[in-house]
């Protein structure tokens, strides 16, 4: 085993604290990986509320992380010491099912490894993430950072971008289509940034009003006003895709009334059951999907367009000390729009 340091909960707290990791030697594909930057997603929020007073195994959060190769084991050739790589919240899967055979490992038969809270497919230990110092990572699962990208910056796009993009893509989302975003947040930014360089007809459905100007600033033709009623109504059936990213459980109703005839709301923010009134469904002879990380061909897709486009996170950079402040103030919606976590004072 090799050590590292990271910031872990134990225990029924929620305050992380800083702790000595023990990371898996190389295998033969394997890269070791110097994280540089992390970002904060709400997943890790609910993961660590989630141990409140209730315990489990040590969690280490993190699960979009940049960095560095430092090394790579015997069979690795697609990477060298020295690259820039990017790494999101899947690193392994079974490689052999349907779903990984067509490229959607997100999907895997035999569900993905996480890249935390997972289980390694190899020795069966917990996976401990990104908000560390040094991951060990099959290089199957590491993408080449694109040059062009600011390495802080695009940590994000690893689980809010890919999370995105793919339902855009799949809903085939393009010049003209007249998207909804509903939550302007991490994913929520970026689903506007990506949209809007595929060309689309985005508006933002908030319900902070204070985030109009951002919502502009981001390429929507503006933002709706998801508590007033009045607005709600007045956008009834005119959005072909709507990309629904809140965090928090909510009627869904009101969001599948802004959706257009044969259109879509794909749910991406709660996962967890709902309750759909089918009459809303059945007006408008709408669609119900979801979505969640990526596969493989779609994530190194996902970076070359943000290249390509110049799209990466809108950042508040934080030293990783600073970690429990930055879930503290995601969970009060106070972030603009992802958190990064900078690992040097990791060592
Ligand atoms: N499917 C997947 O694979 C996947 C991947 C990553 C994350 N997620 C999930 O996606 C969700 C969003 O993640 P994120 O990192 O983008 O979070 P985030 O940055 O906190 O953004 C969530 C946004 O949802 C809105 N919101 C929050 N609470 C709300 C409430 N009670 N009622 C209405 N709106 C509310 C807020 O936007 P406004 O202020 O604009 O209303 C907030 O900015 C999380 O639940 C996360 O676990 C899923
Ligand atoms: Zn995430
Ligand atoms: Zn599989």
């Amino acid at each position: 085993m090799r050590s590292t340091v990271g910031w872990q909960v134990e225990g029924p707290s929620t305050t992380l604290r800083r702790t000595p990791l023990e990371r898996r030697d190389l295998r033969p594909d394997d890269l070791a990986v110097r994280v540089d930057y992390c970002g904060v997603c709400h997943t890790d929020l609910h993961a660590v509320s989630a141990r409140d007073g209730e315990g489990g195994q040590p969690l280490v959060p993190g699960h979009e992380f940049t960095g560095v190769v430092t090394e790579t084991g015997p069979s690795v050739t697609r990477f060298t010491v020295g690259d820039p790589v990017a790494v999101g919240n899947i690193v392994d899967s079974c490689g052999g099912c349907a779903m990984c055979r067509a490229g959607q490992e997100n999907f895997c038969h035999a569900f993905p490894t996480l890249t935390y809270d997972g289980i390694d497919r190899h020795d069966g230990s917990t996976t401990l993430g990104g908000y560390s110092r040094e991951y060990i990572v099959r290089d199957r699962f590491a993408y080449p950072l694109p040059a062009g990208l600011d390495p802080a910056a695009a940590a994000p796009l690893l689980c809010a971008g890919i999370t995105v993009w793919e339902p855009l893509h799949a809903l085939g989302v393009g010049p003209g289509t007249r998207v909804a975003v509903a939550g302007l947040g991490g994913l929520g930014h970026l689903a506007v940034k990506i949209a809007v360089a595929l060309g689309a007809d985005t508006s933002v459905v908030s319900r902070s009003p204070d985030k109009v100007n951002d919502a502009r600033r981001l390429g929507a033709h503006g933002l709706i006003v998801s508590t007033d009623p009045e607005q709600m109504a007045d956008a009834r059936d005119r959005f072909d895709v709507v990309i629904d990213t809140i965090s928090a459980p909510h009627d869904l109703g009101p969001y599948l009334r802004l959706v257009a005839m044969d259109g879509t709301l794909s749910h991406l923010g709660h996962l967890g059951s709902i309750t759909v009134e089918t009459t809303d469904l059945l007006v408008g002879r709408k669609r119900l999907s979801s979505a969640g990380s990526g596969g493989r061909p779609a994530t190194a897709a996902m970076l070359d367009f943000c290249a390509k486009h110049g799209i990466s996170a809108d950042i508040e950079v934080l030293p990783s000390a600073r970690v429990n402040e930055a879930l503290d103030r995601l969970r009060r919606n106070d972030v603009r729009y992802r958190f990064v976590l900078d690992m040097s004072d990791l060592g």
